[in-house]
C-alpha cells in the first residue's frame, strides 16, 4: 500500500470580526445565549469584495509556500465548497488560474461542512492509484452570504474562512483510513432555501432574491453526535489502531456543546479535541481544515502522533479520517 502523507497546511481567515456584542444590535440575541449554546464569541467576515476563490487562493499560497512547492508542479486541485463565487467555472478553476497552477486538474467537491474530508478522501484516491502524484486540497466557504440576518436560529452560528493542505506520496504513513457516510433522507434539516428560480417558459422572470439558509438545529445536533462519534470509531476501527492511540481529533467545529457530546459518547476526554470555534464559529468546509492548520501550528499535532479529522454537514454527510502525522 502507498503511503499517502500531508506535506504541510495553510489558513486564511477574513480580518473583520463579527462579536456576540455586535449581533445584540441586529437580532433578539445575547453574548450569554450564544457563548453558553454554542460556544462562539465572534466568526470572521469577508469582505465585500472578497470571493470564496480569494479565500481559497490565501489559504492555498501559504500550504504551498509551507510547502516549498511552486504552484506549476501541482498536479490535482479540488476545493470544498458550498458557496462557490457563482455556480460555473469551479473555485477549484479560479484557484488554478489564481495561483498558476498550468499543469493542475482542478473541480469542486460539495459536502457541506464534511467538504474537507471528502476532498481528501476523493484525493486519496487519485493518489494511491498513481494517475496524479500531488494535491492541493482547499476547504474554503463564505457562508455568510447566504445568511438570513433576521433569523437569529442561524444568523448566529456562521462564519468565513480557508483551510488548504498538500496531499503527496510519501515515506511517512500518512493517511491510514477514511470513513464516509451520507444520509440523504435528512436533506430536509438543513438547506439553502432559493426564493425563486427562473424557466425558459416564463422568459420575463425577475431575478429572484437571494437564497438562504435554513435549519432545524436541535434535530440535526443529535445527528451530528451521533455520526461523528461513530465514523470516528469506524475509521480507527478500520485504522487498526484503538481510540486511545488517538493523540487528537480534530472536529467540525458547529457547536462546542456536538463536541462534548461526541467526547461522551466516544469515553475520552473533551480535552483531546482540538476546538477553535469560539474565534470562528461555524467556518463550514473550512472549519475543520483550519482547525487543523492551528492544532499543528501551536503544536497540539506532533510528527508521529495519530489523529482524527471528524466532520458532519448538511446533505446529511458525515466521515472521519486517521492520519499518522
Ligand atoms: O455544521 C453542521 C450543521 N449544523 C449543526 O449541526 C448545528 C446543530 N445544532 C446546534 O448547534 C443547536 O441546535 C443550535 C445552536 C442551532 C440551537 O441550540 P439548541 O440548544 O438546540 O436551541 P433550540 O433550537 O432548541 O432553541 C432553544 C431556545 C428557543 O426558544 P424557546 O422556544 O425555548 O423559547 C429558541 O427560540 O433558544 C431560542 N434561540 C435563541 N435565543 C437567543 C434560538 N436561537 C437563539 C439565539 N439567541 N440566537
Amino acid at each position: 500500500m502507498q503511503n499517502i502523507e500531508i506535506l504541510s497546511v495553510g489558513h486564511y481567515v477574513p480580518s473583520k470580526k463579527l462579536t456576540n456584542a455586535d449581533l445584540e444590535k441586529i437580532v433578539d440575541t445575547s453574548d450569554e445565549w450564544i457563548t453558553t449554546r454554542t460556544g462562539i464569541k465572534e466568526r470572521r467576515i469577508a469582505g465585500e469584495h472578497e470571493k470564496t476563490s480569494d479565500l481559497a487562493i490565501k489559504a492555498a499560497e501559504q500550504a504551498l509556500c509551507n510547502a516549498k512547492l511552486t504552484a506549476s508542479k501541482i498536479e490535482l486541485i479540488i476545493v470544498a465548497t458550498t458557496s462557490p463565487d457563482s455556480n460555473f467555472p469551479s473555485v477549484a478553476c479560479l484557484v488554478q488560474k489564481g495561483i498558476g497552477a498550468k499543469h493542475a486538474v482542478a473541480f469542486d467537491v460539495s459536502a457541506a461542512c464534511t467538504g474537507y474530508v471528502y476532498a481528501l478522501s476523493v484525493a486519496h484516491q487519485f493518489l494511491l492509484t498513481g494517475m496524479y502524484k500531488n494535491a492541493l486540497i482547499i476547504a474554503a466557504d463564505r457562508l455568510t452570504t447566504m445568511i438570513d440576518w433576521e433569523d437569529r436560529d442561524t444568523c448566529v452560528l456562521f462564519g468565513d474562512g480557508a483551510g488548504a493542505c498538500i496531499l503527496a506520496k510519501g515515506r511517512r504513513k500518512g493517511i491510514l483510513s477514511e470513513h464516509l457516510e451520507s444520509f440523504g433522507e435528512y436533506g430536509e434539516l438543513m438547506k439553502v432555501v432559493i426564493p425563486e428560480t427562473r424557466h425558459p417558459s416564463k422568459p420575463k422572470h425577475g431575478l429572484g432574491t437571494l437564497p438562504y439558509i435554513r435549519m432545524r438545529g436541535s434535530e440535526l445536533f443529535k445527528i451530528a453526535v451521533n455520526s461523528m462519534a461513530e465514523c470516528t470509531e469506524l475509521a480507527v476501527k478500520k485504522a487498526k489502531i484503538k481510540i486511545s492511540d488517538v493523540a487528537c481529533i480534530v472536529p467540525h467545529q458547529a457547536n462546542d456543546r456536538i463536541i462534548a457530546g461526541v467526547a461522551r459518547k466516544l469515553k475520552i476526554p473533551k480535552e483531546k479535541f482540538f476546538i477553535n470555534i469560539e474565534k470562528y464559529g461555524n467556518m463550514s468546509a473550512a472549519s475543520a481544515a483550519v482547525a487543523l492548520y492551528e492544532a499543528v501550528e501551536v503544536g497540539r499535532i506532533r510528527k508521529g502522533d495519530y489523529i482524527v479529522l471528524v466532520a458532519f454537514g448538511a446533505g446529511l454527510v458525515s466521515g472521519a479520517m486517521v492520519i499518522k502525522w
